[in-house]
């Protein structure tokens, strides 16, 4: 590849950083500038990287020369600044969920289509390399799925300590998604019914509307179904930010996926940690892991002209289960899914 492309990121909050350093850091990427309404972080990122900033994003379009678009806002904000790159013409690498609600998602998808705009997701979780050995053992052979469950919760910081917008998402948005992704990818078919149940009460005593946890029966198209479960409240002594479990019962093998160990335990005054050594690394001036090769992917996928791995309609059928995920919670009934 000898090709450049030009680049923005919008959003550059706790995740959309990880965009800014693995652009920064491409030989297949000018990193043009970010937009983001906090000034304390285009302060950061006017001194750390030299990169110009802005606080708007029709202003960003008009005055750089941007191939394509990193949108790394809260996830009931991922809409309006997609749609507006897609009007501009710039191919999007939006974070997960593509959007909360079907809508949205429909929405962004529409104006890409009508813009010639390509879309990807960033469900980083397929790069994770035990998830790419689950799909591989499961496509590789006549192994049928009977039976999975999969876990992904999060320590209570994560709702009240590091974002302000908990309320207007929760942990099927933020959690469930990537597992209903994963499980999309993993069974090759869609879900075709949901039945989910929820707590809240540990959150909602802190001033905090949105669910502690969430258990959600999913079946699909092939018969086989899935539990799984999402929470928001482990508590902050716990080892890691997120833990995370998988189970898969099929006709030929029995897979168990710990996401939680990863092979180091440090101790300190405090507590043990076990980090996610696989996700980000830095070493030798360089940012890589499973976090920063779905962003390497987009820009070769551009770049080489290749399908994306999670595409704009990975993320409309993720978000089609986690909205009929909410419905049920909100009527306490068996959901279909179109
Ligand atoms: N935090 C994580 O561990 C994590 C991991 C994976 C994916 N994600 C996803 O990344 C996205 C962002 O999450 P985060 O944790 O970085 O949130 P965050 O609140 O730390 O950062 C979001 C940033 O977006 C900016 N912003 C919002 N709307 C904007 C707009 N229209 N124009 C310019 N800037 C705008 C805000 O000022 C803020 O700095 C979410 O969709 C989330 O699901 C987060």
């Amino acid at each position: 590849m000898d090709k450049k492309l030009n680049v923005a990121v919008i959003g550059a909050g706790i995740y959309g950083i990880h965009h800014v350093d693995v652009y920064n850091q491409s030989p297949y990427v000018n990193l043009v500038a970010v937009c983001d309404f906090s000034s304390k972080i285009r302060e950061n990122i006017e001194k750390e990287y030299g990169v110009k900033t802005y606080s708007d994003v029709e202003t960003m379009l008009s005055e750089e020369e941007i191939d394509a678009v990193s949108i790394v806002t809260p996830d009931h904000l991922h809409r309006e600044p997609a749609v507006q790159c897609a009007n501009a013409g710039k191919h999007l690498l939006i974070e997960k969920p593509l959007a909360s609600t079907v809508e949205d998602c429909q929405a962004i998808l529409e104006t890409a289509e009508a813009n010639n705009v390509r879309v990807a997701v960033d469900f980083h979780k397929r790069w994770d390399p035990t998830a790419i050995h689950v799909f591989n053992t499961l496509n590789d052979g006549d192994a049928y799925p009977i039976r999975g469950y999969m876990s992904m919760d999060d320590i209570v910081d994560v709702p009240t300590k590091w974002f302000k917008w908990a309320d207007q998402s929760d942990p099927v948005n933020f959690l469930g998604i990537h597992c209903v992704d994963l499980i999309r990818w993993y069974m090759g078919c869609e879900a075709t019914e949901v039945y989910a149940v929820g707590t809240k009460k540990l959150l909602a005593d802190q001033g905090i509307d949105s669910y502690d946890s969430v258990t959600s029966l999913i079946t699909f198209e092939n018969g086989c179904n899935w539990v799984v479960e999402n929470s928001w409240v482990l508590p902050s002594g716990f080892a890691k930010n997120n833990d995370g479990r998988t189970s898969i019962l099929t006709t030929d093998n029995y897979i168990r996926v710990d996401n939680q160990d990863r092979g180091i335990e440090v101790f300190d005054s405090e507590k043990q940690h076990t980090p996610n050594v696989f996700f980000f690394n830095n070493f030798y001036g360089k940012v890589f892991g499973f976090g920063a090769d779905p962003i390497n992917s987009f820009i070769d996928c551009l770049i080489n002209d290749k399908e994306f791995v999670a595409d704009g309609n990975d993320g409309l059928q993720a978000t089609k289960i986690t909205e009929a995920i909410h419905k049920s919670l909100d009527t306490g009934e068996r959901v279909k899914i179109k």
